[in-house]
């Protein structure tokens, strides 16, 4: 696997591997990786002949008081995990590499950035477009991989692709769990033993809501929703940043809750970590 930390040396492995006729998938991470990620790493690697992982924790798609200082990181080990993947190439530039002196360019997607944690984590989701848009212009992939779990990101990035004409094959894989249903994430990190049994809250009030309407088709959002904040209350410090019934196509708020539509929550634990967690009903 090849280690490339700087932009400059990327270009050169690209255009061999485009003039050998390879096609090349990429899977944009902030690293810490978890069975999530190598699972995204997999699907590449099925898509394309070379795989290319990004590892950078972008510090503009972090607001104030987030967790950008304390993002939990682990190169070597991550670079041993992306080898064992079958990853041939990683790269993991610096923020300065990525945002030089004088870098004043930003991505804004309009409308699907606004709802859900766009609420909370305001300028979250042009720092996120923005740095996959230079990913997409460095890496010039075939393909990338981005996880369901960030549905609201997965939406926004796709629509980004077709407005700016970038013509990557984006393709979504399904959320990876622990055992008991709580969605791997590397944030899953910051919680005590405590807190990890509690997390599973947010699995449950989504089971729930995916049991409510096998069995009864159409609830008015505002009944399902009031059923599923029952729920996260009843975990021990759990506190819901939202819980929202939307349309998967366009996030937009729904009215009556049936088959199809996308259950999207962000929960506080301890007023410490925040988790994300969705599922089509
Ligand atoms: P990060 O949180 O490291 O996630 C990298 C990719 O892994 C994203 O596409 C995310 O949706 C996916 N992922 C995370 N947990 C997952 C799980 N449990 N199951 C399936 N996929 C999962 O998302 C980001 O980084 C950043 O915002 C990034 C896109 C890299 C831009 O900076």
């Amino acid at each position: 696997m090849i280690i490339v930390k700087n932009a400059s040396h990327l270009a050169p492995q690209i255009s061999q591997w485009k003039r050998e006729g390879k096609t090349i998938g990429l899977v944009p991470t902030m690293g810490f990786f978890h069975a999530g990620h190598l699972a995204l790493m997999q699907e590449a690697g099925k898509q394309c002949n070379k795989t290319v992982v990004s590892i950078f924790v972008n510090p503009r798609q972090f607001g104030p008081g987030e967790d950008l200082e304390k993002y939990p990181r682990s190169f070597d080990r991550d670079a041993q995990l992306a080898k064992e993947a079958g990853v041939d190439l990683l790269f993991a530039p610096t923020p300065e590499e990525m945002y030089p002196r004088g870098y004043q360019t930003s991505i804004s997607v309009q409308n699907l950035s606004k709802g859900l944690c766009g609420q909370s984590r305001p300028g979250h989701f042009d720092g996120v477009a923005t740095v996959v848009a230079k990913l997409f212009n460095l890496v010039q992939p075939d393909t990338a991989v981005f996880g369901e779990k960030d549905f609201q990101q997965l939406a926004l990035l796709r629509q980004m692709n077709a407005d700016l004409n970038f013509g990557v094959d984006i393709i979504g894989h399904p959320i990876v769990r622990e055992k008991d249903g709580l969605a791997m994430s590397s944030r899953n990190q910051y919680l005590d033993r405590d807190e990890r049994k509690t997390a599973v809250c947010l699995y449950k009030a989504l089971q729930h809501g995916i049991k409510k309407i096998a069995e009864s088709q159409r609830i008015p959002v505002v009944k399902l929703i009031e059923e599923l904040q029952d729920i996260v209350n009843e975990g021990q410090g759990c506190r819901a940043d939202y819980i929202a019934v939307v349309d998967p196509a366009t996030l937009e708020s729904q009215e009556v809750a049936q088959k199809g539509a996308l259950v999207a929550l962000a929960v506080f634990i301890n007023d410490k970590v925040r988790l994300i967690d969705n599922a089509i009903l």
